[in-house]
């Protein structure tokens, strides 16, 4: 692939682009169950023009685009507000919730190392806790214990306790986990952190402003947010349930206490000292000011709306799922996230994950157990009754089909199963060999 040599009409270039989406998961119409959260067409138009509006300025200079810093304050400002800050919170806006984690375990380890002497430090987390952890484990030289959870799959906090270490320096709770939406006991996971001398961060990316709104809405949310003694960080993604434009997440912290060091400050460079919060450079201004024009344009309200309706459905769906013989929900979730498996050792629940794909639903496939996750996300109200019709039909061709299916449960990538059962190394060899090469 060359770049062309002369430039072409922008309309055909339009035209193209419109065209190659032809292939792609059919998202509007509520068939993808994760990746994308949506709500309607105007809400969509109203945000993508925010975004216009600031698609070309850069966060990375506070200076030049005052407006910007404005808006990342006060959306940090009012999400802080939300979810149980007071006048002490802080915090900034990352490009997502990755990497407002990897910032807030890049952060422990600088803390630790600071203010503790602990060479490699070391994170406690229970082992539904999102791969974003791990990333930051991995990238930035820690050590971690992920630790088996309860049976309900929450994070068991005695064996948490158990898996400190004298160079434990933060201790993770989710709320809710993504692989079966339910909330950790943030108190005491965050007891855990206290007693460990280390930092709690609560992972409410996907759920912070789901299960705040369920909250208002007068329902019963477990206690998650920086309101609980203990907690020093949380992570919320407007970008999910805030169904803002895609590339917003929010690190806020409790408190001044922790957050020098999450910055990155060099004074060597020829071109100046470099400064800045987050670990990218650039910062695309669209995603902050999209954030902020769509929490304006939605209000407490819009969200209790949007919510009440997206746990409607959730419950539809899931006592449609009750109904049919053989399937279960792994836990029984604190909001709009659920996963379904067999309950009928002579049903697979990859035939039936491999069924709904064949119609069309873009449905997650995990391995422990196995079972199929969904996301509801609001327009998903639209479909509950094709989506139980077809999981019906799924369930009687999975028990007629001779053995079960044998593709591998990755996150978001088609792959058989690896024979010799090293996923890891298979998803690396896809990325280089099959997906990312022109
Ligand atoms: C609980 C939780 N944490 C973190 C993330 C990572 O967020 P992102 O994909 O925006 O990096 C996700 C994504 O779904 C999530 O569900």
């Amino acid at each position: 692939m060359k770049i062309p040599e002369t430039g072409r009409d922008g309309e055909e270039v339009l035209a193209e682009m419109e065209a190659r989406r032809e292939d792609d998961a059919d998202w509007q119409s509520g068939r993808t169950w994760s990746l994308v959260y949506h709500v309607d067409e105007p809400h969509k138009q109203f945000k993508d023009e925010a975004h216009a509006l600031y698609s070309t300025q850069n966060a990375l200079s506070p200076s030049a685009f005052p407006s910007l810093v404005g808006f990342e304050n006060e959306v940090v400002g009012m999400l802080a507000d939300w979810l149980g800050g007071d006048e002490g919170t802080v915090g900034n806006m990352s490009s997502g919730g990755t990497e407002s984690i990897l910032l807030a375990v890049k952060t422990a380890r600088d803390w630790a190392r600071a203010e503790r002497g602990v060479d490699r430090p070391h994170v406690v987390l229970p082992e539904t806790a999102h791969p974003a952890f791990s990333k930051g484990v991995h990238y930035f030289g820690l050590e971690e214990t992920r630790v088996p959870c309860g049976e309900d799959w929450r994070a068991d906090p005695e064996a948490m306790a158990e898996a400190v270490r004298e160079e434990t320096a933060l201790v993770v709770a989710s709320a809710p986990s993504y692989p079966h939406g339910v909330v950790d006991p943030v108190e005491e996971v965050a007891a855990v952190a206290r007693e460990a001398g280390a930092m709690c961060h609560v992972d409410a990316c996907i759920g912070g402003i789901m299960l705040a709104s369920l909250r208002d809405l007068g329902r019963d949310v477990p206690p998650f947010d920086l309101s609980v003694e203990g907690v020093t960080s949380l992570s919320v993604d407007p970008h999910k349930y805030g169904y803002t434009a895609k590339g917003a997440s929010a690190l806020l912290w409790a408190d001044d206490d922790h957050r020098e060091h999450q910055y990155f400050a060099f004074d060597g460079w020829p071109g100046g000292v470099y400064a800045g919060p987050t670990m990218a450079g650039t910062r695309p201004g669209g995603p902050i000011a999209a954030a902020w024009g769509v929490m304006q344009k939605l209000g407490h309200e819009g969200y209790l709306d949007l919510a009440a309706t997206t746990m409607e459905t959730t419950e539809a769906l899931l006592d449609g799922v009750a109904d049919i013989d053989g399937l279960g929900v792994v836990a029984e979730p604190d909001m709009t996230i659920f996963a379904v498996e067999s309950t009928d050792p002579e049903l697979d629940a990859y035939g039936v994950h491999a069924e709904m794909t064949e119609r069309d639903w873009g449905l997650g496939r995990q391995q422990r157990p196995e079972s199929i996750h969904a996301s509801v996300m609001y327009h998903h109200r639209d479909c509950v009754e094709d989506f139980l019709a077809d999981l019906r039909e799924s369930v009687a061709v999975a028990r007629e089909a001779d053995g079960g299916d044998d593709r591998a449960p990755m996150y978001g990538m088609n792959a058989e199963m690896a024979e010799d059962g090293d996923y890891a190394n298979l998803a690396k060899t896809m990325l280089n060999d099959a997906v990312y090469r022109p």
